[in-house]
């Protein structure tokens, strides 16, 4: 196995030149989603990270509701200089426990400043919208983000989830650095889904807009750790996902016995090889695996160093073509590229 201590390495998100580590750090789960985290483990995780070379640290104002970012402004405190800080806005939480959408400009502006007061920084270096908000027109969510951008208090766009129509009207407003989807071996949709040519992944690419591929773990799936549903927790969001529930997490499991077997013929764990593909995807691909341990966070650093060869990706693309995984990416689909009209 690779030493822990590996540099990352660093890539440039967009054509504005937001340099940032290869690896990021996903906070997500610190806040909520995949059981109960300890906050002292999660800070310490996110110094680790820092020192380990990781710099680029993703939270969102609805992880926790703004419980994550808080957090995430605690533990950069006195450490500001080289993190690149990346939340999110658009995306809130009901009292039935559901979750709205918001892009009206006027939420824009009211969002990114409760973010910056949790965060406790004068500037987000990269601020994504969460969801596209089907509602109102995407000029002018990112016509009010790109006046954050004119203020000073946001150096950089993103956009998460986006279809490629949405980010086409998006990028004639201003330039888009990052689009943040979920990409791994078991979710391949941002390679396949759109029409003709116009895949999400080509149209960002057409734009010279980096790719921040989240949950490349397969929310921890891919790792080989999870072996049954009974492995999740009581409060573990994926007790009820279409991924790890019956038939499909059978069917999964050998999915994933696959790409652990080709890891242990490689001499490196299941996650640091599908982490290793996500980054063998290109140079302008910066995945952002979540943990609130620091034992994850080393070992996945540590992929940084995997390089895989031609036949290794052609073993995995066989292992884990498009489409290979069972169940849907989320129980309710208007999720996954909600605003797209070839949905
Ligand atoms: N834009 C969006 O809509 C969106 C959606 C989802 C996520 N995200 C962002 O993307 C980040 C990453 O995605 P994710 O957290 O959903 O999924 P992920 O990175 O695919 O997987 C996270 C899960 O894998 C586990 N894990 C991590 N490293 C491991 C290792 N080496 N061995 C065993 N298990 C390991 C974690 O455990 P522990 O929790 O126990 O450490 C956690 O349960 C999030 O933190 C968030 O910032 C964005």
């Amino acid at each position: 196995m690779p030493p822990a201590t590996s540099p990352v390495g660093t890539r440039t998100l967009g054509r504005d030149g937001l340099t940032v580590s290869a690896q990021g750090l996903g906070c997500m789960g610190m806040s909520q989603m995949y059981g109960a985290a300890d906050r002292t483990e999660s800070i310490a995780t996110v110094h680790r990270a820092l020192e380990l070379g990781v710099t680029l640290l993703d939270t969102s104002d609805v992880y926790g509701s703004g419980h994550n970012e808080e957090l995430v402004g605690e533990a950069i405190a006195g450490r500001r200089d080289g993190v690149q800080l990346a939340t999110k806005f658009s995306l809130s939480r009901t009292p039935d426990g559901g979750v709205r959408i918001d892009g009206r400009p006027e939420n824009v502006r009211a969002c990114a400043e409760a973010s910056l007061r949790r965060l406790r920084v004068e500037v987000i270096d990269l601020y994504y919208q969460h969801r596209v908000d089907p509602r109102v027109p995407i000029e002018d969510t990112v016509g009010a983000m790109a006046e954050l951008v004119a203020e000073g208090k946001v150096r950089h766009l993103g956009l998460s989830e986006a279809s490629a129509a949405s980010i086409r009207r998006a990028v004639a407003v201003h330039p888009i650095a990052a689009l943040q989807s979920e990409w791994s071996l078991w979710t391949r949709d941002l390679e396949v889904h759109g029409a003709g040519r116009d895949t999400v992944l080509g149209v960002a690419r057409e734009h010279g807009i980096g790719i921040v591929p989240f949950s490349p773990l397969g929310r921890g799936f891919l790792t080989g750790a999870i072996r049954s549903p009974e492995d999740f927790g009581e409060d573990d969001w994926r007790r009820g996902h279409p991924r790890f529930t019956g038939e499909a997490f059978t069917a999964n499991l050998r999915l994933v016995d696959a790409v652990r077997a080709l890891a242990q013929e490689r001499g490196v764990t299941a996650g640091q090889l599908a982490l290793a593909w996500v980054l063998a995807q290109g140079e302008d691909v910066v995945p952002i695996p979540g943990t609130k341990r620091r034992a994850y966070l080393e070992e996945n650093v540590a992929a940084a160093a995997v390089e895989l060869s031609a036949e290794d990706l052609a073993r995995l693309d066989a292992i884990a073509p498009p489409g290979a995984a069972a169940g849907g990416r989320y129980v309710d689909s208007s999720y996954a590229y909600g605003d797209s009209p070839e949905r």
